[in-house]
């Protein structure tokens, strides 16, 4: 059984085949639509979600699938203290696969010790979005036509924001691609980002000024700041402002600059920037649906797939990382795995 977790959970031909099959299914829609009859997908959300959890919800259901789920913890078991294992093992009875999105760092990796069927990582905290990135890659992919040799720069909440996280490792295979990072000091790439960046040698740029690069980029990939992260909320008043992309700001941009945003927006977009061709943001959910349903036939074909955990070791040194699934539930084990040369956390990447 394959799970996807982390964007690099695909080989960058197994996104060059969910590329093609979103375009196909975009194309002749009908070849699709009774292809899961009798299926369930189901969604589970202990976290707000407009995009993800209706894209989800409407890509089942043109592929002929049903869906079941939730919207909020609040609404299931897990406000009677049931711990996320209990939670998918008894959906695994109920639906052939998981959608999951929580506000804890590394709960769907904590999901799939107990799964029988596939689970799909929606957003776990500020941690990891994989299918976010699926959208914004078929949405580069249109407009480029490569994702060699691309300029991408990323402005906002680079340390909560996780569709950055995800889209970062997802274009680092590809050649020389670079990446200009724009975010306030605070608010800067986690270790375990810079980290990967340094290990895999990407080139990457550090600033606190988003018009410094405007000229050079391909792709610019605004973020909210992410309130709901932050435990200072003073804090969030003062950087929540920090960037607000306007055309003024625009004017030493090219003229094929895709401007992505994988919403919702605050006020990091002026609403007059839509009407420029540039922005791609509205097309990215578009894509978004198409990807997921790409998505959800893969893993469905590759149920019988033996599980390729990557090596993992108990450990009794547990993970301090109080945003971190292990700090919820202390019935889980502490893991660890070796990324480059660092031993982490299993299920939120943070040093041990
Ligand atoms: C993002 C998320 O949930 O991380 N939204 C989404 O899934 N499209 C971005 C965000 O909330 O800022």
């Amino acid at each position: 059984m394959r799970h996807l977790l982390d964007i690099v959970d695909l080989s960058e031909q197994e996104i060059y085949s969910l590329i093609e099959k979103a375009q196909d299914i975009m194309q002749r829609p009908t070849k699709y639509q009774d292809v899961l009859r009798y299926r369930k997908v189901a969604t589970l959300f202990f976290e707000p979600s407009t995009r993800t959890r209706l894209s989800f919800e409407a890509a089942a259901m043109e592929l002929g699938a049903n869906v079941i789920g939730f919207q909020s913890a609040a609404a299931s078991s897990t406000a009677k203290g049931e711990s996320i294992g209990d939670t998918v093992r008894t959906v695994s009875n109920y639906a052939d696969i998981i959608v999951m999105r929580h506000p804890v760092e590394g709960a769907p990796y904590a999901a799939v010790l107990d799964s029988e069927v596939p689970i799909i990582n929606a957003g776990d905290g500020g941690h990891n979005h994989p299918t976010q990135t699926l959208a914004d890659l078929l949405t580069i992919y249109r407009r480029k036509e490569t994702f060699d040799g691309l300029t991408i720069g990323v402005c906002g909440d680079l340390k909560y924001g996780r569709t950055v996280h995800s889209l970062l490792r997802a274009m680092s295979r590809y050649q020389n691609v670079r990446f200009v990072c724009i975010s306030p000091k605070e608010l800067r790439l986690p270790e375990y980002m810079t980290e990967f960046l340094r290990d895999k040698r990407i080139d990457y740029t550090e600033t606190v000024d988003m018009e410094e690069y405007m000229s050079e980029l391909d792709v610019l990939y605004m973020t909210r700041v992410q309130r709901e992260r932050f435990d200072d909320k003073n804090e969030y008043e003062r950087l929540k402002d920090s960037y607000i992309l306007s055309e003024s700001k625009l004017t030493t941009a090219r003229a094929d600059m895709c401007i992505l945003h994988p919403l919702p927006r605050v006020n990091e977009i002026a609403k007059e920037v839509d009407m420029d061709k540039r922005a791609a943001y509205f097309e990215q959910v578009k894509n978004g649906k198409y990807m997921r349903m790409a998505l959800i036939l893969f893993l469905l074909d590759h149920r019988n797939d033996p599980t390729q955990f990557v090596s993992l070791d108990h450990t009794a040194d547990r993970c301090r990382n109080p945003k971190c699934i292990l700090q919820f539930e202390s019935a889980l084990p502490g893991l660890t795995r070796t990324i480059g040369t660092k031993k982490r956390c299993y299920y939120c990447e943070s040093l041990i």
